[in-house]
């Protein structure tokens, strides 16, 4: 099966050494060796990008071949990025919270919602009743708007069943779905998500810990944990006694901090070798320099804060400037049901002023980073010779309008593993 890509726009490659590492400061716009020109053509067989060349020269090696493996487009000059890879996601509820808007409107906080019998604990009792089918339904039909807009990698909590047999279920849905469709879907068990109504926080993360955390390693359907770190939810100590336990069995940590306030939960993540600290929107500066130097992204979710009514409280343009490593991810979940990493784009350079190309970065290839399976050297999150063939090609012939369509799809083709989605 051979792919080739003819006439292409501009490639925003994001192509700069080893793709394991992410990319900071004045790297992440230095365009002369981010993006490739226009007139390129991209080869790919079996889903591995073989060649990246002039699209002439491709068309007179490859194009003439007869053979029905071999499908050719022109790309009409139309530019191309590198698939997204979404970081931070609770695929995977059922329920309805969308009254929670007029509730917040009204002046209550997240906090106020969640005493008063909604938020997350309101999409757990769903979560609960849902059959696996019926999760297996909604996510394929959510990965599917996924993979319209782009996403070819895409990371997967649990955290809405907070009980043994719901959590794991999640977690199968979440495999089951990872086995059937083309993404690649990371799973992270999120017992930890919140305090099940009517038990007792130091009960639960007792049991957590003696009983689902087992009870998942069992089953073996992930390889990351998370904890919703965050005064009212988890503390700093459990927190540490959790991810310590789960570290035990082989998990990778990432962590849920510092959305509300300033916790120090991105200095405790990095202090655990989280791969990531997601949210810190209040982290201090100390904690993004310390973070940074341990090698822990900071994942910021501007949708959650916009869909909150807060203040986009992510310093982007300073993690630039101090060459702390950042990445942007989507977080859908109830309250902020977007998959669109084109919208998180939108948020991040007409908002946050990061340059488009900057916060391309944010969304491939630095998050990838933190999605590393030791089984597979096919790191997506850039364009180059003989990595996966993940790739999108834009409905324009700018690379910068990829985030550009605030409310549009400005993607005109998927291409997953080489195959047209
Ligand atoms: O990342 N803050 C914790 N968890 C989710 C929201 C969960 C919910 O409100 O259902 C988040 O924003
Ligand atoms: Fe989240």
């Amino acid at each position: 099966m051979s792919l080739l890509l003819l006439n292409t726009g501009p490639i925003a490659t994001i192509d700069n050494g080893d793709p394991t590492i992410p990319l900071t400061g004045s790297d992440m716009s230095d365009t002369e060796t981010l993006t490739l020109p226009s007139g390129n053509g991209v080869f790919i067989e079996n889903g591995i990008i073989k060649k990246i060349e002039q699209s002439d020269c491709l068309s007179n090696e490859f194009g003439s071949e007869d053979t029905k493996d071999l499908t050719v487009i022109d790309c009409n000059y139309q530019a191309i990025i590198p698939g997204f890879v979404d970081s931070h996601t609770h695929l995977l509820w059922d329920g309805d919270r969308s009254n929670e808007m007029q509730l917040r409107q009204q002046g209550l906080t997240y906090s106020d919602i969640a005493n008063l019998g909604g938020g997350i604990n309101k999409t757990v009792e769903f979560t609960r009743n849902a059959p696996l089918e019926k999760l297996l339904a909604l996510g394929r039909n959510r990965i599917e708007r996924a993979v319209n807009l782009g996403i070819t990698t895409i990371e997967c909590k649990s955290g809405y069943g907070l009980d043994i047999e719901s959590e794991i279920k999640l977690l199968k849905a979440s495999n089951i779905l990872s086995g059937t469709s083309l993404v690649d879907i990371h799973s992270t068990w999120l017992g930890a998500h919140d305090i099940p109504k009517g038990v007792k926080a130091g009960d639960y993360v007792e049991s957590l810990i003696s009983e689902q955390l087992p009870a998942v390693v069992e089953q073996g359907y992930a390889k990351y944990c998370d904890v919703f770190c965050e005064p009212g939810w988890f503390t700093l100590e459990q927190t540490e006694d959790i991810v310590k336990a789960a570290k035990t069995y082989g998990f990778t940590p990432r962590l849920h901090v510092d959305e509300f306030v300033d916790g120090n939960g991105l200095q405790l993540a990095a202090e655990l070798g989280a791969v990531s600290g997601d949210h810190v929107g209040h982290s201090s500066d100390e904690a993004r320099e310390y973070a940074t130097k341990s090698g822990t992204m900071q994942t910021f979710l501007p949708g959650t804060p916009y869909v909150l009514g807060h203040h986009l409280n992510s310093p982007l343009r300073r993690c630039v400037d101090n060459n702390w490593q950042f990445s942007l991810a989507t977080d859908f979940n109830p309250n902020c049901q977007t998959l669109s990493i084109p919208f998180v784009g939108s948020l991040a350079t007409h908002r946050l002023n990061l340059t488009p190309l900057e916060a391309l970065v944010a969304v491939t290839r630095n998050p990838a980073t933190t999605l590393l399976d030791s089984t597979n050297s096919l790191v997506p999150g850039s364009i180059r010779e003989g990595g996966p063939a993940d790739l999108l090609i834009l409905n324009s012939q700018h690379i910068d309008a990829w985030c550009q369509m605030p409310g549009d799809n400005p993607i005109h083709h998927t291409i997953k593993s080489g195959l047209i989605l």
